[in-house]
């Protein structure tokens, strides 16, 4: 047995349109350890705010569908009026060949060529959406598809390390260096402290456990200049389900 292979991970959401239409049961049975070999290592609930979607899909900033693939993660779309009601659930599977096994149980990101090419898969039950100008002409798609799987090992690992903590993984299924953190780290406004300031976030606390990559990252970033992006990648994950952002 390849112990390297058995700790391959891949990143799930399954996304507000599979919420609102009660298919979570289903997309979980296609995913079971029964059809895929694939054990669970995470879950949870999350309210998906700003941040953390900018950052899940940093590689389709300026893209036309980019805005509305925000709005659609947030699930403000399928839930405009209802805010309690927005939240994606994400999902940490675990085995061999995990993140080609569950892409190809989800199928293309169009549903409409997953229906063509591979009918039966997840996103088979998708749904295309026109996306409009502000005076009501048609400027592109967005794709409903009701998931999200990780693409490659290497956005497994960094989508991962973007939605889950350590401590959210069971000690020994985790796949990616961790490290005991000995300062605090505060968050506020974008920015990054030391020291605690009036209605900052403590992000860690000495004696956490976090991803080393995370501590590293702030490290740099406590003593260079402060580098924006790479902060909103530690920092989301800390923020998940702590503020209410309404609207
Ligand atoms: O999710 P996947 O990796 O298959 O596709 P992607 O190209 O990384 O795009 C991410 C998500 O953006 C898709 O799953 C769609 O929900 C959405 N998308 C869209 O709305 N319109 C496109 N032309 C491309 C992607
Ligand atoms: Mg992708």
């Amino acid at each position: 047995m390849d112990i390297k292979k058995e700790f391959e991970q891949t990143l799930v959401l399954i996304k507000p349109d599979a919420l609102k239409n009660s298919l979570t049961g289903y997309v979980l049975s296609l995913l079971s350890e029964f059809h895929t070999g694939l054990r669970f290592a995470g879950a949870k609930i999350v309210y998906v705010g700003r941040m953390l979607a900018e950052e899940h899909y940093a590689e389709h900033q300026g893209k036309i569908f980019f805005p509305s693939l925000l709005e659609y993660i947030m699930g403000k779309l399928h839930y405009p009026d209802e805010p309690w009601k927005r939240r994606v659930i994400a999902l940490v599977y675990q085995g061999t060949d995990a993140v080609k096994k569950i892409r190809d149980i989800c199928g293309p990101t169009n549903p409409l060529v997953a229906r063509d090419k591979n009918p039966g898969c997840i996103r088979a039950l998708g749904t295309l959406v026109a996306l409009k100008d502000s005076d009501g002409n048609i400027i592109g798609e967005r794709m409903d598809n009701l998931i999200h799987a990780s693409a490659t090992n290497e956005d497994a690992e960094r989508e991962i390390k973007l939605w889950f903590t350590p401590t959210d993984i069971p000690p020994f299924m985790r796949a990616y260096p961790v490290e005991t953190n000995h300062l605090h780290y505060f968050f506020k406004d974008g920015n990054l402290y030391l020291k605690h300031e009036p209605e900052s976030i403590c992000l860690l606390s000495p004696g956490d456990i976090a991803w080393k990559t995370d501590i590293d990252a702030l490290r740099a970033i406590e003593r260079g200049p402060q580098s924006a992006s790479s902060l909103g990648s530690v920092a989301a994950k800390y923020l998940i389900n702590r503020e209410k952002e309404v609207g």
